[in-house]
Formats: structure tokens, sequence, C-alpha cells
């Protein structure tokens, strides 16, 4: 990296890369300002809760991210990411990216409030007519941009800014590498602001620069749900097409999925049945999707199928514990992983809280164990549920396991640890992550999603 001397606030840096800065260093903001400070720019990250912010400061990130820590310290060392509650050191930034969360309320429109304070705070702070850009990766329904984010910037100071919408397709887990190397940029907005922010991503992903796609406001927006839609969609499909397959003697879904993976018109990707889609972002982006679609006069019959799909696919487990154990009440169960899906700590719209819930309503122990997930976990469940501190020991005495998440080190387990340390070697494998013949020989009762009952020739 480039030497850099800073001044004594650290607010000025004698080389002349790019400053940017960020607001709102949640998952996708602090990803991105890590991200780019490590590829040479001065990041101005702020943030206001407080808390969160201290942390930041100290180097550790507030979530579970792979790499995410190592990169922050870094950045935040050599002084390349500096983060702050005072907006007005960002007054330099050239592009400010705002990456507030924007959750659904409970209609399902999108609450804009944290959207509306930063950008009157970034239009208050603009004392000067240099060339500014404002680019919006917060998920907004379309025309958000145009009739709420310009008016509110236009509202606040004379000068005028650039604007782009920008959405953003981090996925959790691979953060890092999803910001390093993007699929596909697209730019919403006026040309002579798009070009300039092409002109930043250009200088920031050669040589693996992505496609650029430039257009206006609302297809960008719009491009981000329908992006989100479309994975849900595939999840849903085929988890509707291995409800089908359980009923088939012999048919098996992962067998189905890759075969039809194949075809290119389909693609391989999104087609792991399981328990369904969680997160931070599907499933808010569909609910908003959706509130927009009947608000816009038009009928999403697709896209509610797709949630209802989802709903009930993560309460499959319950069915088949019950009728493998009878009444749950008094039953010990045992659930591997809790976060909405590996190498994440997030709760958010997890499997595994639909699973737990209804688990605890019917009256059974349930016994939990995550590798990261668990102190987010005690916060939801507190002592309605008992915490294992390893896989092995979470199987202890049960009645029953549920594999809600694939984490890598449950897939290691071998079917004798679950026969020699349940009480009942009854295991309902919600992410198709064990061999089941290897199982059903080791004498498990396997249940598991889109797997047809093996009948002999
Ligand atoms: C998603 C989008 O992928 C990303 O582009 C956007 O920026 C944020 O939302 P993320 O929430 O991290 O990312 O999760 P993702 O990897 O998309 O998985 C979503 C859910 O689908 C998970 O619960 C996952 O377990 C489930 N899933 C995914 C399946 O059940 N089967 C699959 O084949 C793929």
């Amino acid at each position: 990296m480039s030497c850099r001397v800073w001044t004594a606030d650290r607010c000025r840096c004698s080389t002349n890369l790019e400053t940017i800065s960020v607001y709102g260093l949640g998952r996708v903001g602090l990803v991105t300002a890590v991200c780019y400070a490590k590829k040479g720019c001065r990041v101005i990250g702020i943030e206001s809760d407080q808390l969160r912010l201290e942390q930041i400061r100290r180097g550790n990130s507030p979530f579970y991210e792979p790499g995410l820590t190592n990169c922050l310290a870094e950045t935040i060392k050599d002084g390349s990411l500096v983060v702050t509650n005072t907006p007005s050191l960002s007054s330099e930034a050239k592009i400010c990216f705002v990456t507030v969360g924007t959750p659904n309320t409970s209609d399902g429109s999108v609450n804009l409030n944290d959207l509306r304070r930063v950008l009157s705070t970034i239009a208050m702070l603009r004392q000067d007519d240099r060339r500014r850009i404002v680019v919006v990766k917060s998920t907004v329904p379309p025309g958000t941009t145009r009739h709420i984010v310009k008016p509110i910037l236009e509202r606040e100071t004379r000068h005028r800014f650039g604007l782009c919408y920008n959405p953003e397709f981090l996925r959790e887990g691979s953060a890092i590498h999803d910001a390093e190397f993007p699929d596909r940029i697209i730019i919403g907005g006026e040309p002579l602001d798009s070009a300039v922010l092409a002109e930043f991503y250009k200088k920031m992903h050669e040589p693996n620069l992505p496609k650029l796609i430039l257009t206006n406001y609302e297809n960008a927006e719009l491009i981000k749900y329908a992006n989100n839609a479309f994975l849900a969609t595939k999840v849903s499909f085929i988890n509707c097409i291995a409800g089908i397959a359980e009923r088939i003697p012999n048919a098996d879904i992962k067998t189905v999925a890759d075969a039809i993976g194949l075809d290119q018109r389909i693609g391989s990707s999104f087609l792991n049945a399981g328990l369904g889609w969680g997160g931070s972002c599907l499933p808010k982006d569909l609910q908003a999707l959706v509130t927009l679609s009947k608000r816009l006069g038009h009928d999403p019959k697709l896209i509610e199928a797709v949630i209802e799909t989802n709903r009930e696919q993560r309460l499959k487990p319950l069915g088949a514990a019950r009728r493998a154990l009878g009444a749950l009440k008094g039953k010990r169960v045992a659930v591997l992983g809790l976060a909405f899906k590996p190498n994440t700590d997030d709760l958010r719209e997890a499997a595994s809280i639909f699973v737990i819930r209804g688990l605890v309503n019917e009256g059974a122990d349930v016994v939990v164990y995550d590798p990261v997930a668990l102190q987010a976990a005690r916060l939801v469940f507190d002592n309605a549920i008992e915490y294992a501190s390893n896989a092995q020991t979470c199987l202890d005495r049960a009645d029953c396991c549920i594999v809600v998440t694939e984490w890598d080190e449950f897939r290691s387990i071998p079917p004798a640890v679950f026969v020699e340390r349940m009480r009942r070697p009854i295991v309902i494998d919600g992410r198709r992550i064990y061999d089941a013949n290897e199982f059903i020989r080791a004498g498990i009762q396997l249940v598991a999603v889109g797997l047809g009952p093996s009948v002999p020739d």
C-alpha cells in the first residue's frame, strides 16, 4: 500500500488517493469500508452507535464474518480506515456511500428513517461546490432515490450533489470475497454522476473489473429486489420438488438438482434443498416486494407462493420429529446449527428460530450447538433451552437430532457418534449433509429433506 502521512487530526493524507466516506458500519458498510481502505482509499467510516464504534475502533468486528477482523485491524492500524461518529470529518470525501439499514415496518413497507437522517446530515455538511457524489447502497423501493433521496439533498443545501443508486450483493459469510470480486456492478443515475462512480470502480477493481451496468435509478433499485426474489424462488422451487421427491420411493432431490443444474438455462447454484431461506435480506426484500407490488395494483402471486413455501419448509423438522417420536413433550431434541447459513453468526429469520420455538411450544427439552451463533441464540432463547459447548455433547442422551445449518464441522461427524451418544439414533438431516446409505447401515433412523423412502428392487 502506498505511503501515508497523516496530519495530527488524521484527517488529511499526503497521498492523492481517493477519500471516500461510508455512512453506517453494519455488515455491508463495514465490509465496503475495509475493502476500499485495503485497496488504497482513505476511508472515513461514520457510525452513530457508540458501542459498535468503539469496538470497530479497537479493530474488532461487531459480527462474525470470515477474514474481516484481520483486515479491519490492519486498516485501522495503518490509518487507511478512520471511524468516527462525527460526520463533519468526512466533508473531504468525494464519494459518500450510504449503507444504513432499511428494515421493514410491521405493514411490510420499508422504514427509511435512518436513510433520511443520514442524507440530511450529508447535505447540511456541504460547504463548497466541489463535486461530491452520494451513493446509496441501502436497499430501497423503486422511486426512493428520485422522489425521496434527491429532494432531501436538494432541500438541505444550495450546492449540487451527484447521486447514484448502487445496489449491493454481498453475501454474509463470503462478504470480503464478494466485495473484492463482484459479479457485476449496477449503477443507477444521471450519466455524468454514473461515469464518476464507474471511474472509481474501474480504479478499484482493475484488472478484475466485472461488467458495469449503467442505468436509471428505478431499474437499479428494482434489480436488487428482483435479484433476491429470484434467488429465493430457486430455493423454494427446489424445496417444492424435494417435497414431491420425499413421497416417491428411491427418489433423491440431490441427484435431481445436480442434473437440472447442468442445464445452462437453469444453472447449479441455489438448488440445495433444505430448510429454506432466511437471513437479513431475502425475507425482508421479498416482503417489501409484495407490499410494493400490491400498492402498484399488481398481484404478486408467485412471490407470495415463494414466501409461503418457505414458511412451511422451515417447519418440516417438527412434523418429522413428531412422526418419529410421537408427542414431543419431555423428549430431548438436539439441534445442530443455529445461524441462518454457515459462516455467519446471524440468526435473523433463521430456520432454527422457527424449529426451536415449535419444539419448545410442544414441551420438548431442546439442546443446541452452533460454532459461532450461541451468543446470539442466548439473546433470543435465554434459559428456555440448553446450550452445548460442542456438537458431540449436544447429542448426549438425545431422542432425536435435527441438523438445521450445514456447518462443515457437522459433516464430518461419523454415524457411530450419533449411535453412541444419543438415546435413540434418530437424525433429521435438514440440509442433506449426510450419506443416507452410510447412516442407515449404521442403524440410524434417517429422515432427510428430499429423500424418498428406500425400497429395494
Ligand atoms: C443474500 C443475497 O445472496 C445477496 O446478494 C444480498 O446482498 C443479501 O442477501 P445472504 O443473506 O448472505 O445473501 O444469503 P444467501 O447466501 O443468499 O442465502 C440465503 C438463504 O438461502 C440462506 O438461508 C441459505 O441457507 C438459503 N439457501 C441458499 C438454500 O437453502 N439453498 C441454496 O441452494 C442456497
